[in-house]
């Protein structure tokens, strides 16, 4: 098939995406600036220095009204589909982007997230509390609608991350975090070597259409594209963001056998194909294109095989 791809990426920065340190930065800087002080400076901890981190084992949640809700707070992040049904429009659950009920570094942790907020998101341009930031998943990863403050499936999830989160440091970067970020790649994406390794690589478990499978009504495989996936809002639709987590953790057990390249190449694939609408839709794609998706790792908007996408 031949793809009619407008890409522009070798001619756009492309690191601009993901996961904000900016009150790191500027901490660390003010950290490294030479004191006046003639002996051993006081040491002043650096938040931008990584440190490692494991979590909890998943049988030591404690046996109290606590834990019932830390263990409340694991059942629906692994189990979405059935303890949190109505905040979901989508075949997913939580914990198929962020794998191993939350706890793998390099996949999402929740243990990397929980004491990363309050934070800056440029995706909505002001501080998020960590319970924002769950809503946002439930609106966009989950294609559904976020539950309100203070609702019980916000309690769980935010008390599971809390616990999982035992002993870690507080707004400090914690190894592990998020989805390892990818270098620009060497050359621009291409849909057409991405179809290529999407066959070989990908298409067993998630289906020739990105349908993905499911068994007696639950999902197996979770869907990559389609109206069952997440929506064109989400941190998924993100070509980088999508490189990160294909290099990282896919095909499923074999994270870190596809190279830079290929993960670039079937992350663009991926998320050149129609998806349920982004819920902040202006009504035009072109506006809403130039308000939320004016990056050059958003395909939203762009012309692919003749398709517009979001535009359907
Ligand atoms: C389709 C994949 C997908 C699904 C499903 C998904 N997420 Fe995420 N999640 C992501 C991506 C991608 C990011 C980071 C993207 C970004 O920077 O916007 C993220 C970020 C997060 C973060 C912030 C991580 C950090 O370190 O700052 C939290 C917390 C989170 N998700 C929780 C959830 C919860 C809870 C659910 C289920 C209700 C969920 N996610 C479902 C893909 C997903
Ligand atoms: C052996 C089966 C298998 C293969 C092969 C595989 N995946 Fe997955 N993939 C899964 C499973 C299972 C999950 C959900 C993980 C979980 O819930 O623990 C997943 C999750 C995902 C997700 C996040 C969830 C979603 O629906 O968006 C993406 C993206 C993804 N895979 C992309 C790929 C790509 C791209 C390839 C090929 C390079 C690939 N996968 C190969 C089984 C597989």
């Amino acid at each position: 098939m031949k793809a009619l791809v407008y890409y522009y990426f070798l001619t756009a920065a492309l690191l601009g995406s993901g996961i904000a340190h900016a009150g790191a930065t500027a901490q660390a800087k003010a950290g490294a600036s030479p004191g006046s002080a003639p002996a051993a400076p006081a040491k002043s901890p650096n938040p931008a220095r990584a440190v490692s981190f494991t979590p909890p084992p998943a049988d030591s949640i404690p046996n109290d009204d606590f834990g019932k809700m830390v263990k409340k707070g694991e059942q629906i992040f692994v189990h979405t589909q059935e303890h949190a049904r109505q905040y979901v429009g989508n075949s997913l659950n939580c914990v198929n982007c962020h794998l191993d009920a939350g706890r793998k570094a390099g996949a999402g942790p929740l243990w990397g997230a929980w004491p990363a907020y309050p934070a800056y998101r440029g995706k909505n341009k002001h501080v998020n509390t960590f319970a924002e930031r769950l809503q946002g998943c439930f609106q966009f990863s989950m294609n559904g609608k976020a539950p309100a403050a203070g609702d019980d499936v916000l309690v769980a999830l935010e008390s599971y991350a809390y616990w999982l989160s035992t002993g870690a440091p507080v707004r400090q970067a914690v190894e592990g975090r998020g989805y390892p970020k990818l270098a620009k790649p060497a050359a621009a994406p291409d849909y057409a070597r991405g179809q290529k390794l999407y066959v070989q690589h990908c298409a067993l478990c998630h289906g020739a259409g990105g349908e993905g499978q499911a068994s007696s009504g639950k999902t197996v495989f979770p869907p990559l594209w389609g109206p069952k996936s997440f929506n064109w809002g989400a941190g998924m639709h993100d070509v980088g963001n999508a490189a990160a987590f294909i290099r990282a953790n896919m095909p499923l057990g074999l994270g870190g056998t596809l190279s830079e390249q290929e993960a670039w190449d079937v992350a663009m694939f991926m998320d050149s194909h129609e998806r349920p609408q982004d819920p902040r839709f202006t009504g035009s794609v072109a506006e809403t294109r130039k308000k939320y998706h004016d990056e050059p790792t958003s395909m939203y908007g762009l012309t692919v095989n003749g398709h517009v996408l979001g535009g359907r």
